[in-house]
């Protein structure tokens, strides 16, 4: 499989416009208040006025999403043992791809860090900690035995950032902090392209290895998808990744529905339905085509569930309670 993999290099090639020439990428500073203008401490209390807008579960998903970014180093290896790049400057499409999006990817964990640093409404070291333990205690997206599962996790997650980010904006304008919604929409703009990347990859995989491909996709969904940042810990609060995660179903940043409408769009997009397989292929393409509906109808249950969830306190937060 690795060879399917290796052979896709011309593909790849066709697909590096997809990230954006240096040039013309933005960079973090440019959405962050100007720290070496004569003013800076009037455009920095500005700032961080309007961000005194957004209400506490935000922050927290926010805080999340954020740490998730910062993790980036994790998911860099992963990718790396999908597409190998063994000397680290190779000028291989997969090479040139993985630096590439590492690059992009890096942008978002830095901008996100320094607003929420920037706006003195949370508690950065609790923050910082976090991302320490996540990144040490390493990342797995649990899929051994498949080569292509990480590809598919990769579509799945780019799909599920973006539109994590862009929910974010979205409350933002609601709360009148136009800035912090410019962005996430900025990042959610990356994500989309990555996402692009990531699915075109995998129909291609359909394409030449289709048996193998839909096996992989059948052990990504086999349970539930776990998210890039389920492992981390502030060295605090139990279970913290449950209690951002009921944080972004209940302000509506990430919920159920959203989980089951990402399969449904994966699946129409790489052609599911239409495929014909035969034996234990044709099993697992029949539990993948019953998913999305599945999802969509745990989804009431899943937000009654985290609704009532107590609130409880977040170090990141200085233990405020969400
Ligand atoms: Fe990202
Ligand atoms: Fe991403």
């Amino acid at each position: 499989m690795i060879e399917v993999i290796e052979s896709l290099q011309d593909f790849v090639s066709d697909q590096l416009s997809l990230l954006l020439p240096i040039d013309e990428a933005w960079q973090p500073t440019d959405f962050l208040p100007d720290l070496n203008a004569d003013d800076w401490a009037d455009r920095l209390n500005r700032f961080r006025e309007t961000a005194r807008a957004l209400p506490d579960e935000l922050l927290v998903v926010l805080v999340g999403n954020m740490v998730t970014e910062e993790a980036l180093p994790n998911y860099a290896i992963s990718v790396e043992r999908i597409a190998r790049d063994p000397t680290g400057g190779g000028q291989a499409p997969w090479a040139r791809w993985l630096r590439g999006w590492t690059a992009e990817e890096n942008r978002h964990g830095d901008l996100l860090n320094a607003y929420l640093r920037l706006s003195g409404r949370v508690d950065m070291r609790s923050i910082e900690l976090t991302i320490h333990h996540l990144i040490s205690d390493g990342f797995t997206s649990g899929h051994e035995g498949h080569e292509y599962a990480g590809l598919i996790y990769s579509a799945f997650q780019e799909r599920a950032t973006r539109l994590s980010h862009g929910n974010v904006a979205r409350i933002a304008v609601k709360c009148g902090e136009e800035g912090l919604a410019k962005i996430c929409r900025k990042i959610a703009a990356d994500e989309t392209r990555h996402e692009v990347f990531y699915t075109r990859i995998v129909a291609e995989l359909f394409e030449r290895d289709p048996e193998a491909t839909l096996l992989a996709y059948h052990s990504v969904l086999r349970r539930l998808i776990a998210m890039p940042g389920s492992r981390m810990t502030d060295g605090q609060l139990p279970n913290l990744f449950d209690h951002f995660a009921a944080a972004a179903q209940r302000s509506g940043v990430y919920t159920s529905r959203d989980y089951a409408a990402i399969i449904r769009h994966l699946n129409t997009t790489w052609g599911l339905e239409n495929r014909s397989f035969s034996g234990k292929a044709a099993k697992a393409q029949d539990y993948l085509c019953r998913q999305p509906e599945r999802y969509e109808n745990l989804a009431d249950e899943i937000g009654a569930r985290t609704a009532d969830q107590p609130s409880v306190p977040f170090a990141w937060l200085n233990g405020r309670t969400v």
